[in-house]
């Protein structure tokens, strides 16, 4: 790769040696995907961070490098979810063992200057890049999210990637960063009127066949979609396939640049497609015990919508939507955490049902209306999951 002068200080290690370990992952990863050169970035997000995830290594691996005071992160950066709410780990009934490494790990990644606010949607709380920035970020659902729905530039980084982005201000400018490698690669004609748990199941679907290409979507004429289907959406195509960034006709910013008209592959998708796609993503027709919201995290307006739905009513299964400390706090304000709270249920912050060890909690059927979580949980914590629209995951007295 061609460095500049100042490239050739921080690898040299006349910087420190963070910087230089740094520079040293960023040129093999650019080495590997046959990059010329770096790009400066605007921003990184990174993930990497729970314990369950990451174990004694990982922390022992982030503690030596934050011993380093030179190093900090150059451009604004956050993280992506712990393995539990920073806060109220005990109420939830998380170990004391596990909160306590998990404190250790978000502390380390605070001494190397990234904002340890723990989310996967850091585009709703100010980690914003604008259309075309050059960015790092390592949360797949939130590289879909960034690349299709703003047209911010990022491959699917990995943790110490995005890390070290972070560090040198930096990443090697090759993939979604560049213009020929964001064209459509399949369109799909959405030919029935999608709501809720729809979009999840569509991204689920379409993932599995387009895998790590560009799906181009045309909905139905009157399809409405908002930024929260969008989310869902991009999480569901970057879980089942490794989709990085997606076009949606007449919505995404780019989708007039990305060559629509010459794709030969066209693929149509109808109401019985989506109806198979949501009984697959169930693993169980019981009754969800805890059923588990804001996968990815939960927006304001989402969490509105829920109080909407439990206002003077009392939950009997366990009720939790997860978000950032950034929207709870809003949440707060407006209300909602406390009709959510009077009806049994909670706003849990900085972790996810597949993040933290949900698995010693002895649940043992989520409920989600998330593609994403319904793909993992099974997976990563071999618990059931019941996939459905929240109206139907909810059991009042
Ligand atoms: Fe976010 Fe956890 Fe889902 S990190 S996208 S809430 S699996």
């Amino acid at each position: 790769m061609f460095l500049t002068p100042e490239e050739e200080k921080m690898s040299n290690g006349e910087y420190g040696e963070t910087i230089r370990k740094s520079m040293d992952i960023l040129i093999a990863l650019g080495d590997i995907y046959g990059a010329e050169k770096f790009v400066d970035i605007s921003s990184a997000q990174v993930s990497g961070v729970s314990y369950k995830t990451i174990g004694q290594a990982g922390l022992e691996y982030l503690e030596d490098l934050a011993l380093d005071t030179k190093a900090k992160a150059s451009i604004p950066s956050t993280l992506n979810p712990a393995g539990v709410d920073l806060d109220n780990w005990e109420e939830l009934g998380f170990s004391e063992f596990f909160a306590n490494k998990q404190n250790k790990i978000v502390d380390a990644y605070g001494k190397l200057g990234i904002n340890t606010t723990c989310t996967c949607t850091p585009y709703l709380i100010g980690n914003v890049p604008r259309f075309g920035d050059h960015i790092s970020w390592s949360e797949s659902s939130a590289v879909a999210y960034v690349n299709s729905v703003i047209g911010a530039r990022t491959n699917r980084e990995g943790g110490p990637g995005a890390l070290a982005a972070a560090i040198c201000g930096k990443t090697p400018l090759y993939g979604f960063h560049l213009d020929e490698n964001r064209k459509a690669t399949l369109k799909v004609n959405v030919d029935t009127e999608l709501k809720g748990a729809d979009f999840g199941a569509l991204g689920y679907a379409i993932g599995q066949i387009v895998k790590d290409g560009v799906p181009y979507f045309t909905l139905s004429e009157n399809q409405k979609i908002s930024n929260d289907d969008l989310k869902t959406l991009g999480a569901a195509l970057a879980s089942s396939g490794a989709v990085a960034l997606y076009q949606v006709e007449g919505v995404t910013p780019e989708y007039k640049d990305v060559g629509v008209e010459e794709l030969k592959d066209v693929v149509s998708i109808d109401s019985s497609d989506i109806k198979e796609t949501r009984a697959k993503l169930s693993t169980s027709d019981k009754d969800a015990d805890l059923v588990c919201l804001g996968c990815p995290h939960a927006s304001l307006a989402e969490i509105e919508s829920l109080a909407e739905i439990v206002k003077g009513k009392k939950i009997k299964n366990e009720l939790w939507i997860c978000t950032s400390i950034n929207i709870k706090a809003s949440a707060d304000r407006m209300g909602y955490t406390k009709i959510i709270e009077n009806a049994g249920g909670h706003i849990v912050c900085d972790t996810c049902m597949v993040v933290a060890p949900i698995e010693d909690l002895g649940y043992k059927v989520i409920g989600v209306n998330s593609a994403k979580a319904a793909n993992y949980v099974p997976s990563m914590g071999g618990i059931d999951v019941k996939y459905d629209d929240v109206e139907n995951l909810l059991i009042f007295e």
